[in-house]
């Protein structure tokens, strides 16, 4: 006991010392950083010390150029929101020299996209757009085309995020843009396809009695073919293209061939992990189909249902925990837990269930994710996610914890342990989370033109945290570029998959 008595103290002798010392050079450097500044210098330090006085020049930028720093650090605040806006000030300042200037809103702008002048037919044709002249995208100054409604707008995202890259280049963009559209390549950060993937798959995947196969694998096809024959796309093997194939049975063909790229998706459930995977890949919420809950004034107290369950049965993988979590709950009084899609009951209905219960569950079916974690957030009903492979967009500066509840599957089918887990939150914990809901909401919200923080904003930020892998990966690959991979035989090697990143 006394020996450590005894090293504790010199540790805190030793520290203490130490502290000094630091001290000490530091006022030691301070004054000579005075003396160096003060107008009138004395000559000495002019001829003997600093024959230059380049290098005070120097030393006067770094320090001006730190107090500019300090006039614009951001306040304290939370961490989720907070990642994103030093990231932004970072790159906006590395990429243009910063002498305390205030940032105007065009600071904001970092993620430079390429986009690809496809025909109407991969994207605006879909939706029955018609070319005028020689230009294939719409004036969205004179009117902006609609996406169908309905289950479609569910997978929407293709949709919004080129609106907001054709935006970039309005006369009076809009004030929200984190992206812009570029028309030089070599200044892009990243190569847009702007190929709405899931519009194809919901409308064009009925194949005609006169037709070999569908309209979407034809797409498809002719995409693969445009694309693979780009320079650009040869020139990084595609490492660097951006592709939006967020409904799970989209780009089901094409993407055996476009995997190099960089997909934003629903999350990875029907693809394989060489295709497809956290690392390379952006995962984008679902346009919600239940109505934001504006004014929610609800209490705890308020909202009499504790569960709301309200979804398709499956009968393969996720379907058993869907079953038996019925047999658990049925009985249970105020839980809500009916198969049947929202679509089929009624969107008003399920807007009304869903803003009046405590919390709602999402439970695995055919694939990971769901819509219905989407109508939770923007019912402000708390999440009960039952999931175990589920990706969650932006979960790299967001924390789910939060707002949502995680129970692995083999816990949630033991008896009881579901319910009483729920019903062992209480008004206070309830009240926290409801409120980060609705902090976090906008995160999720698409919208034409987009709004500072909605869900095209985060999305494209989340693609800007992928850049500097990308280039990594880009940078790596060109090493042997000129002596290229060759087998025993001396013939050229095609990298597979499994090697390629
Ligand atoms: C941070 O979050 C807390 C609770 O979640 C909230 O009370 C506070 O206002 C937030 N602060 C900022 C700067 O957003
Ligand atoms: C494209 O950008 C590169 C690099 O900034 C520049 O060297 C080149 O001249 C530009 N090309 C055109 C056509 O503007
Ligand atoms: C709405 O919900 C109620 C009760 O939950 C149900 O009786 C009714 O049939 C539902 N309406 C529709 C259109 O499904």
């Amino acid at each position: 006991m006394a020996e450590r008595n005894a090293s504790s103290l010199l540790i805190v002798t030793r520290k203490s010392l130490f502290c000094l010392f630091t001290f000490t050079s530091l006022l030691f450097i301070l004054s000579w950083v005075f003396l160096l500044r003060s107008s009138t210098r004395p000559q000495f330090i002019d001829n003997t010390l600093l024959p230059n006085s380049k290098l005070l020049a120097v030393i006067d930028h770094a320090i001006s150029a730190a107090e500019s720093q300090n006039d614009v650090e951001p306040s304290v605040g939370n961490r989720s929101i907070l990642v994103d806006k030093e990231e932004e000030e970072k790159s906006s300042s590395s990429s243009r020299p910063n002498h305390g200037v205030k940032c105007d809103t065009n600071e904001k702008e970092v993620l430079k996209v390429f986009m690809y002048d496809l025909p109407p037919e991969f994207h605006f044709g879909l939706l029955d757009w018609k070319p005028e002249g020689a230009t294939v995208w719409p004036d969205l100054q004179s009117k902006v085309p609609s996406y169908p409604g309905g289950l479609n707008l569910q997978h929407s995202i293709e949709y919004w995020l080129t609106l907001d890259l054709l935006a970039s280049e309005l006369p009076n963009p809009p004030n929200a843009r984190f992206a812009i559209r570029v028309r030089n390549v070599s200044q892009a950060d990243i190569i847009f396809v702007p190929f709405f993937s899931s519009l194809s798959y919901n409308r064009f995947s009925k194949i005609d009695l006169h037709q070999k196969k569908s309209n979407n694998k034809a797409l498809q096809d002719i995409l693969v073919k445009y694309v693979t024959a780009q320079k650009e796309w040869k020139a990084s093997g595609g490492r660097d293209h951006l592709i939006v194939a967020h409904h799970p049975n989209s780009l089901l063909d094409a993407r055996m061939k476009l995997w190099p790229a960089t997909f934003i998706l629903s999350d990875f459930g029907r693809y394989p992990p060489n295709v497809a995977n956290v690392e390379k890949d952006v995962i984008a919420p679902y346009n919600h189909v239940i109505k934001t809950f504006v004014n929610d004034l609800s209490t705890f107290e308020s909202r009499p249902t504790l569960l709301y369950f309200q979804g398709a049965i499956y009968r393969k993988d996720g379907g058993f925990a869907r079953q038996e979590l019925f047999y658990l709950l049925k009985d249970e009084k105020d839980v809500h837990f009916a198969f049947g899609t929202v679509q089929k009951n009624g969107i008003r209905n399920a807007t009304k269930g869903m803003h009046s219960s405590k919390f709602c569950l999402n439970i695995a079916g055919d694939t990971p994710s769901s819509n219905r974690l989407f109508d939770a957030i923007a019912s402000h009903c708390v999440p009960v996610i039952i999931s175990d492979d589920i990706e969650l967009p932006y979960e790299d500066v967001l924390d789910y914890s939060e707002f949502c509840i995680f129970v692995r599957t083999s816990d949630a089918v033991k008896k009881n342990y579901l319910i009483k887990l729920i019903r062992s939150i209480g008004r206070d914990e309830w009240t926290r989370m409801w409120k980060r809901l609705q902090e976090v909401q906008n995160f999720y919200e698409f919208q034409y033109p987009s709004k500072d923080g909605d869900a095209v904003q985060m999305i494209w930020k989340a693609v800007a945290r992928k850049v500097p892998g990308i280039r990594l990966k880009l940078h790596k690959s060109r090493r042997y570029s000129r002596a290229p991979i060759q087998n025993e035989k001396g013939l050229t090697r095609i990298p597979s998959p499994k090697n390629f990143w």
